[in-house]
């Protein structure tokens, strides 16, 4: 049985996993990834598109800047529609900050690429993966490669094994509480091959519930409808999927322009938080520790974020100052609470609640209250500016 020893041994090959690993090594501090999809599969999972100023930042600081300095497409606001108007909201003018439109997808080749040029050690399509001894300093991983048992011992585990990963669920449940929510809706997206027909995204409220007009490039648009969660896909044919987002994106003297559909999924939304990113000698990040609904685009950053205070208390730990990871959890969650906040208060405020009681209809025009003063506000436009492009660390 191959027995092998690294520092840190991360598991999870998306973006918290593949960027922790890269800083690590930029640091000189050894680490090895094992992920239990293959790397097409992880290359070819579509995702979130919004990058934060501070994401970009740190691309850029770890050397990874090349693709989106060249291909992100930086956006100085967004549109909010409602009532059948749309409104602009400028975060440049408001709060002197930008997002950069650049999708997961090529955050991940591009991280791929660079662990493979620098000759990283990245075990795709392992099985049976565990994590063993986490309560004391010598923690292990064992999994299945290529029909054999590997053992990897490690200083440090980190879990950036997203959601239903396996490292969140080793911590002994009399050390963990989850915080969560559900919602009654979910996420139809698509991706076009259609230039996009708005310059920057359009975030909408319809009576038939909300629609959002994102995109990839400037040769590809991203578009997505509130569904039911128990809605199948089957059900979305692609006349149906665009007759839906005419109806409601639609506004006087615009033109919503269609494409070849080349991916369409339902995701389903829930808000979740761990009541602690580390036990022992393992430390969650990313999806694996918290996930957000969709809306406020902080899935991905979020990742990025923990992932720039972990790699940063894991360089200072090995030049033995412990200061930043004995704190790391309680950092990372206090940041982390904040964006459920934000993205909980813009879900709830573009999407329709399912149902026709009075409480519902009660409940659309209190939403309709909160985006006109939302939009109509320079207050209440600065304080959605600040959090949407991006909360300090
Ligand atoms: P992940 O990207 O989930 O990566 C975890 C990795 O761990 C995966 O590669 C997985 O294969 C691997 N793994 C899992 N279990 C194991 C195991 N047992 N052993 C080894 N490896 C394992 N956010 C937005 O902001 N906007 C969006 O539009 C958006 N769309 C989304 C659509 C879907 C379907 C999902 C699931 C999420 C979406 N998100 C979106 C959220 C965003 O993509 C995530 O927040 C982001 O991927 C988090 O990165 P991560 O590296 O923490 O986790
Ligand atoms: C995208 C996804 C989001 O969740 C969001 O809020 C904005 C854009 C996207 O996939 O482009």
């Amino acid at each position: 049985m191959p027995v092998e020893t690294t520092r840190v041994a991360i598991i999870g090959a998306g973006p918290a996993g593949l960027l922790l690993g890269w800083a690590l090594r930029r640091a000189g501090i050894d680490a090895i990834i094992v992920e239990n999809r293959s790397v097409d599969y992880i290359l070819a999972r579509v995702r979130a598109g919004v990058l934060e100023q501070g994401s970009v930042d740190t691309l850029k600081r770890l050397g990874l800047g090349d693709g989106v300095t060249s291909a992100g497409l930086i956006h100085d606001g967004i549109y909010l529609q409602f009532a059948g108007e749309r409104h602009h909201v400028d975060f440049n003018e408001l709060v002197g900050r930008t997002v950069t439109v650049y999708g997961q997808q090529a955050v991940v080749a591009d991280l791929v690429h660079a662990h493979a040029a620098d000759g990283s050690t990245i075990y795709f399509e392992s099985s049976d993966v565990a994590v063993h001894d986490i309560e004391t300093k010598s923690p292990r991983v064992t999994f299945t490669h290529d029909g054999e048992q590997h053992e990897l011992h490690a200083d440090i585990i980190v879990g950036a094994d997203g959601f239903h990963g396996v490292c969140r669920p080793a911590i002994p449940a009399d050390h963990l509480t989850v915080y969560e929510r559900t919602y009654p809706y979910a996420w139809l997206g698509i991706l076009a091959t259609v230039p996009p027909s708005t310059d920057e995204l359009i975030y909408c409220l319809h009576d038939d519930g909300f629609a959002m007009h994102s995109m990839r490039s400037l040769q590809v648009s991203r578009l997505y409808l509130q569904v039911d969660p128990s809605e199948s896909i089957d059900n979305w044919s692609d006349a149906r999927i665009w007759e839906a987002l005419h109806t409601r994106l639609g506004v006087p003297g615009w033109t919503l322009h269609e494409g070849e559909v080349t991916e369409k999924s339902i995701t389903p939304m829930r808000s979740f938080v761990a009541s602690t990113l580390q036990y022992g000698s393992l430390f969650l990040a990313g999806d694996a520790g918290h996930i957000v609904p969709p809306t406020g685009a902080k899935g991905l950053n979020s990742a990025i974020a923990d992932v720039t205070m972990l790699a940063d208390a894991l360089i200072a730990h090995y030049a033995d100052d412990d200061t930043a990871l004995r704190g790391y959890s309680a950092a990372a969650l206090a940041r982390q609470w904040r964006i459920q906040q934000f993205s909980q208060w813009m879900t709830q405020m573009l999407h329709r609640h399912p149902g026709t009681t009075d409480q519902h209809d009660f409940d659309y025009r209190s939403q309709l209250g909160q985006l006109d003063y939302t939009t109509g506000s320079t207050h209440a436009m600065r304080s959605l500016a600040e959090q949407y492009t991006g909360l300090p660390l």
